[in-house]
């Protein structure tokens, strides 16, 4: 007869039991409970709400609060057949379920399995004491170990130490005493087939992908963990891994964990939004700071649900700043204002600011924003919000690089890494939610943490680090989770480099250091259409006409002009140019003399030059141009100019402002087709030939002033 023992019985997953400890519920614990919910887990939580006397595993050894409660807890528990899995929550993730872990357990055929370790600790002089595997890890980690209830009984009976004892030390001392490892059958999980502890195993640790799966794979031992344990100063990367384990992001299903736990804002009144203080800080002199404040405006969410807290440190950006509240303040429920004349650090601005929240019974949120964030979704906040994370960000590239407002890893030092995801996120290869260790310039921080594990009043000053580090620094100390999400587009981030501010519209000089927004700003909404939809008019033969600048950039060439003021008398002598002598002279001011030559043919050469070459086949221009410059005609000064020829292969006159509303008369008439412009379009550029046949004239200006900017190029 076939003689079957006890043990040889297949264990079923409701033999299995999950205990934790857990005194308060962390983001680490949501993560841990998520997880055990994925694979149906049974848990039971000890010591909930209780104060945490077990230490602090970073510096000291402790823990021993667990091994109380656990001895409580094993003392209500009847069943011999029961198995106890008794595990760490905070940094912990499930990679498989109960009945794999079963299985595994039941082929070791010992009673009690352990963790295992690379690193013994805390006592390393116990080292000679610990049993040889042929394979393996030698030193036993408390963080997980998985038992029958009779054996784990017998295992804690001597339990009488503190709770800042330390539990591992405990453990340990059972397991290298030879007797009571025989006795209660306690052995190590060596090869790390149920547990991976990451501490001093971090080379070991790749993620395998598996279909619409992810786990962890122990490359040393080629084994599949079930559980991942980030122990001691392994935070971040159990934080990395648990993006991805055990479904949270996979390449068949994407972020499906993004979509949990979510809280939708839509079909809210106005007046239930949450209410959010927004801060806004201004650290440094930074071009499109009249933007910032549009796109402000922009949000889609309701004004009176909103509190801004505003920092500027510089006297310059005041202009932008009450401009803005002069037309809005109203809008908001509250506006607090920190001016340059208070001379405030930015440290203290920033504690500031999370205050005016935590201050506020009513405030669910702070937005933090700095100035040279270009938000292009209106939704931003909205989504920030729904997402329902302690902290998260927003993703913002800087345009054409990899620079973005996140780091996926730190360096041993606590700086920049780049981890093996970054790029991909970055690039959008990877879509989804992303715990990360370190995020900057626009966040969104909830509340409730402000008056918990964020309840200092100076979150943003650690010893040497700068202000967002320090904040990330204790967020992270405090086991508050920080996210960035790419789920959408969002924006990017200004350089502030090279800002020089001696202008009066110095964003007009951003298009080498801040392009895309420079194009934003200054030209034409309908620029880009032009040549797909054929925009491209034809007034007069081989006159062409399209929209070259905004609105806005008309203005502030025309003001920047005027502000300069320096325009010429109009005389045929001319100190400016070679020569000395000027043919057909104009009242203007040259590009150079407001230095912004180098600016304009940059234009000329992103923006023009295409259209040139494109509407004059066969012609390749560098667009080489010494003269530009911006004519001003008035009745009483300059009205008109008589016919000529230009100094160029071809001309491009811009007109700056609007006929009718600015000025009356005025155009252009090329004399050999008898073909005028008489009704120059703001913002509009035509391109003629400069010699030979298109000899023309400026039509008489009757009334008001008008403007154009003028470049011959190729002489
Ligand atoms: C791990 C092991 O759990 C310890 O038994 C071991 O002593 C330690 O490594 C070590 O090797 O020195 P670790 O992961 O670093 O500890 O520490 P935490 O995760 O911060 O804390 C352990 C567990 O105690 C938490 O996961 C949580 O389950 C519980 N805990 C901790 C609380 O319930 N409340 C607290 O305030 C802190």
């Amino acid at each position: 007869p076939v003689i079957r023992c006890k043990e040889q019985r297949e264990l079923s997953e409701g033999n299995l039991l999950v205990v934790t400890v857990a005194t308060k519920e962390t983001d680490g614990f949501r993560r841990f409970m998520r997880s055990a919910r994925h694979f149906n887990y049974t848990i039971k939580v000890l010591g909930r709400g209780e104060p945490w006397k077990g230490g602090d595993y970073m510096t000291t050894p402790g823990g021993g609060q667990k091994v109380r409660l656990l001895k409580a807890g094993l003392q209500e528990m009847k069943e011999e057949d029961k198995v106890i899995l008794f595990i760490d929550s905070y940094d912990v993730v499930f990679a498989s379920g109960p009945k794999e872990l079963l299985k595994k357990f039941q082929q070791t055929r010992h009673k009690v399995v352990f963790s295992a370790e690379t690193l013994i600790w805390p006592d390393r002089h116990l080292e000679d004491k610990h049993p040889h595997f042929r394979e393996g890890k030698r030193f036993l980690g408390s963080g997980g170990f998985i038992g029958y209830v009779p054996n784990l009984k017998e295992m804690v009976a001597d339990w009488t130490g503190e709770d800042n004892d330390s539990d591992q030390l405990f453990f340990t001392k059972i397991y290298i005493n030879p007797e009571k490892r025989k006795s209660i059958n306690i052995t190590l999980d060596n090869r790390c087939r149920m547990f991976q502890n990451l501490h001093g195993s971090l080379d070991e640790v790749v993620l395998k992908f598996e279909d619409g799966q992810v786990r962890a794979r122990n490359v040393l031992y080629d084994t599949l963990p079930v559980v991942v344990h980030g122990n001691g100063p392994t935070k971040l990367q159990i934080n990395y891994l648990s993006n991805y384990i055990p479904t949270v992001w996979t390449f068949e299903t994407g972020c499906s964990g993004c979509l949990e736990d979510l809280r939708p804002l839509s079909g809210l009144k106005e007046s239930e939004y949450p209410l959010v203080v927004i801060g806004i800080f201004i650290q440094q002199p930074t071009p499109f700071v009249s933007v910032f404040f549009e796109s402000l405006l922009k949000l889609e969410y309701p004004k009176n649900r909103l509190k801004l807290f505003i920092y500027n440190q510089e006297q310059h950006h005041e202009v932008e700043v009450s401009s803005f509240l002069k037309d809005h303040e109203k809008a908001y429920q509250g506006v607090k204002v920190i001016g340059p004349e208070e001379n405030m650090d930015r440290v203290a601005s920033r504690n500031l600011g999370l205050d005016m929240c935590r201050q506020d019974k009513d405030c669910e949120y702070f937005f933090s924003m700095d100035i040279e964030v270009v938000l292009k979704n209106k939704d931003t906040l909205k989504i920030l919000i729904e997402q329902n994370e302690p902290i998260i960000a927003p993703m913002i590239t800087r345009e054409g690089r990899l620079w973005t407002n996140f780091w996926g890893a730190l360096s041993a030092d606590g700086y920049y890494a780049r981890s093996e995801d970054y790029v991909d996120i970055v690039q959008g290869r990877r879509v989804g939610v992303w715990n990360v260790p370190y995020l900057t310039k626009v966040y969104l921080v909830k509340a409730s943490l402000l008056h918990e594990e964020l309840s200092s009043n100076d979150l943003f000053s650690s010893g040497t680090l700068d202000l967002d580090m320090a904040f990330c620094h204790n967020a992270r100390n405090k086991g508050v989770f920080m996210y960035v999400t790419n789920m959408h587009t969002f924006g990017r981030m200004l350089s502030t480099e090279n800002y020089q501010m001696s202008h009066l519209h110095n964003d007009l000089w951003q298009i080498f250091e801040n392009p895309k927004d420079w194009e934003e700003r200054y030209i034409h909404e309908n620029y880009t259409k032009i040549m797909r939809d054929k925009l491209i008019e034809t007034p007069c033969p081989d006159v062409y006409w399209f929209p070259l600048f905004s609105d806005i950039g008309c203005d502030h060439i025309v003001q920047e002009m005027e502000n300069f003021g320096q325009w010429s008398g109009g005389r045929n002598t001319d100190t400016r140019i070679q020569g000395g002598y000027e043919n057909v002279p104009t009242i203007d001011i040259h590009m150079t003399q407001i230095n912004y030559e180098k600016e304009w043919q940059k234009l000329l050469l992103d923006y023009i030059a295409p259209i040139t070459e494109t509407m004059y086949p066969g012609y390749y221009t560098k667009c080489i141009s010494y003269l530009n410059f911006v004519v001003r005609y008035k009745p009483d000064e300059q009205p008109l100019l008589t016919p000529h020829h230009d100094a160029s292969t071809f001309t491009i006159n811009v007109a700056l402002n609007s006929k009718e509303i600015d000025y009356q008369g005025g155009g252009c008439r090329f004399i050999r087709y008898n073909c005028s412009v008489e009704a120059p379009r703001k913002g509009w550029a035509l391109m003629h030939p400069g010699r030979l046949t298109h000899y023309h004239e400026g039509l008489r200006t009757t009334a008001g002033t008008r403007y154009i900017a003028v470049s011959f190029v190729d002489p």
